[in-house]
């Protein structure tokens, strides 16, 4: 049941919202989602119902509008999610690239979420070669995430994927009022650079990168804004770059400047 008025016009608004600011498709099953991450800050207004909120959206602006699309991402990640990505990239693509290219590689995390994509590609190059053989950027629109990826603190139970063996290598465990959670060290984080960036805007980038990963980004795009999307990834590839996307994604039918090699992995036609 809900506790504030919730209709047909207002679902449709926020649909819209996020299809304009993010080029996120929210289907039809998503009508609880969304009453669920925005009802909250309704009711911190102290407002009474979501056209009410809406019309309050509408002088606030930016920032608010900022909120909205915070709340409703989805940040779900992990570190090695889909652990043959970084076998691939360490005994392959690595490999590869480093016959091409000086180091250190570029690496892009497109939607990196709270970060923990960005610092598993970290570790992987530096267990690969060190902490120098490449700088990563990660970029997410929603700026919460952002400031996660940033400060690189996560809850201890996030990192037993990690085995025992790498997280005394790249990580320190929290005391006091740490204690249940873990940093990623230093010079791991040093290798990563995080920004807030909406992939439908201009890219500030001006150099190519080497490899980029957009893994479960481009499930919650239609299929024109995916078209587009890839488009620019194989321009803001090298050559020969390599591309991961994520597990139930394709870029059949969307792109022919890529040859697939391997699971969801893909190599820019020269
Ligand atoms: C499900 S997470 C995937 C995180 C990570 N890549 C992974 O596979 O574990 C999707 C991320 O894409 C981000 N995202 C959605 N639309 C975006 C856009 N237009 N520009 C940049 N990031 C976007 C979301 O904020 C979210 O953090």
């Amino acid at each position: 049941m809900h506790d504030l008025e919730f209709n047909d016009e207002d679902f449709g608004y926020f649909r819209r919202l996020l299809l304009a600011q993010a080029g996120i498709t929210l289907a039809d099953h998503k009508r609880q989602l969304v009453y669920g991450r925005l009802a909250r800050r309704v009711r911190e207004l102290g407002l009474g119902s979501f056209s009410a909120y809406r019309d309050w959206l509408k002088q606030a602006g930016g920032e608010e509008l900022g909120r909205v699309v915070n709340a409703l991402t989805t940040n779900v990640t992990a570190f090695m999610r889909e652990p043959h990505h970084f076998e691939f990239l360490r005994s392959m693509a690595l490999p590869q690239l480093e016959k091409q290219h000086e180091l250190p590689l570029r690496i892009w995390s497109a939607g990196c979420s709270s970060g923990e994509e960005a610092y598993s590609i970290a570790m992987t190059v530096a267990e690969w070669r060190s902490v120098h053989a490449a700088r990563i950027l990660a970029t997410d629109i929603d700026t919460d995430v952002v400031e996660r990826a940033r400060a690189g603190e996560y809850p201890a139970k996030l990192v037993e994927v990690l085995g025992a063996a790498r997280q005394k290598r790249w990580l320190l465990r929290g005391t006091g009022a740490s204690s249940g959670k873990v940093r990623v060290k230093q010079l791991l984080r040093d290798m990563c650079v995080f920004e807030q960036l909406n992939l439908l805007d201009a890219w500030p980038m001006q150099r190519q990168f080497h490899v980029i990963f957009c893994r479960n980004v481009m499930i919650y795009f239609n299929e024109e804004v995916r078209r587009q999307l890839v488009a620019r990834f194989a321009a803001q590839l090298v050559p020969g770059g390599y591309l991961f996307i994520g597990h139930s994604e394709s870029l059949h039918g969307l792109s022919d400047a890529f040859e697939g090699c391997g699971q969801t992995v893909y190599r820019r036609l020269p």
